[in-house]
């Protein structure tokens, strides 16, 4: 067998592994030869074991230098990988624009002292309806189409973060600064207005002596951050039934800047939340002296944010996870 390794022929890769499996392989001779250890005579072992060491370096040395020698080829002849060359770019994913707005709007409330709290999607009756002024049977119910759980017609996907201005309420802690975003779900047609889910952003803040003025200042600061100092901003009479009095909010267009297009119907102005003072039997209902605190509440949908400031006009498409659409946002943070 020495003679035989001695004469083999260096050359190639492929003629290096056919020598590796035939003299170093698991079922190789050096292997083989080394089971025979157990047929050898007592006295004699060491005298054969000695030779199988000798004959196996003797077979692991030729292996080792042919590779060396082949390695030196590559390299000379350029067939080596070249560790030099730039790598594969890794493919960067991108900011979803509705967490990139959600994002903005929760900096730029932070900045007045809320802080962020969140909840559950799957939630009870009374934290989505009865806690706030809706008890069965209340025609406003109707105004969200629900989805309830079919297990159990208790539970249900909110249809509003309000729930967990609920749960804040609840805790007991005053004063109370929250903004609270999440995914909520409404049975509606799917189009280009509207979705079975979409994104909402509130907000509460209760304390003594809070008023209307308040409600404005605190979102009139939250549009200009948001869109700009240019914007203007109107409130309308409204009705929600956990707060009394309540407005909607509306917003100069930003598109025609009254001029009138599409977006604003040409009335120059867009209604991007609805808003209103916490009505005191919503206090009560969560343990809240209404008789000492008071607050306001406000709600938007970021959906609806999202294409006003990066004008989308469908959408569907914060939902179809389409690459080209996606890919639109990348690099923004
Ligand atoms: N919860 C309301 C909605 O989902 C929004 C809202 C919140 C209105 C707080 C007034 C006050 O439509």
């Amino acid at each position: 067998y020495k003679e035989e390794i001695a004469a083999t022929q260096q050359n190639g890769a492929a003629a290096l592994e056919t020598f590796r499996i035939r003299f170093l392989g698991t079922k190789g001779i050096v292997k083989t030869l080394f089971a025979e250890m157990k047929n050898v005579p007592a006295e004699e072992k060491k005298a054969f074991g000695a030779i199988l060491n000798e004959f196996k370096q003797f077979a692991e040395d030729k292996y080792e230098q042919w590779k060396a020698g082949l390695e030196s080829t590559e390299v000379e002849s350029g067939t080596a990988f070249d560790y030099t060359l730039p790598g594969d770019p890794a493919p960067m994913g991108s900011r979803h624009p509705i967490s990139l707005v959600k994002n903005d709007i929760i900096a730029i409330f932070r900045r007045l002292g809320f802080s962020v709290a969140e909840g559950p999607e799957i939630e009870d009756d009374f934290h989505n309806f009865t806690a706030l002024n809706l008890p069965e049977h209340h025609p406003a119910r109707d105004m969200q189409d629900t989805f309830y759980l079919h297990q159990n017609p208790d539970w249900l996907l909110r249809t509003h973060t309000s729930n967990v201005q609920v749960r804040e309420m609840e805790k007991g802690k005053l004063p109370i600064r929250v903004i609270c975003p999440g995914r909520v779900y409404r049975n509606e047609t799917i189009s280009a207005r509207a979705h079975c889910f979409f994104h909402q952003v509130e907000g509460l803040y209760i304390d003594e002596h809070v008023s209307f003025a308040d409600l404005k200042q605190t979102l009139y600061f939250f549009v200009q951050e948001l869109f700009g100092n240019n914007i203007r901003i109107r409130f309308r009479p409204s009705y929600f039934p956990f707060t009394e009095p309540s407005a909607e909010m509306d917003i100069s267009c930003l598109l025609c800047h009254g001029k009138g297009c599409n977006v604003c119907k040409h009335t120059g102005w867009v209604e991007i939340l609805g808003c209103g003072m916490v009505h005191p039997q919503v206090l009560e209902n969560c343990g809240i002296d209404s008789n000492k605190y008071t607050g306001f509440a406000f709600g938007m949908g970021i959906e609806r944010i999202a294409m006003l400031k990066y004008q989308i006009n469908d959408l569907r498409l914060f939902s179809e996870n389409d690459i080209r659409f996606l890919q639109q946002f990348t690099g923004s943070f």
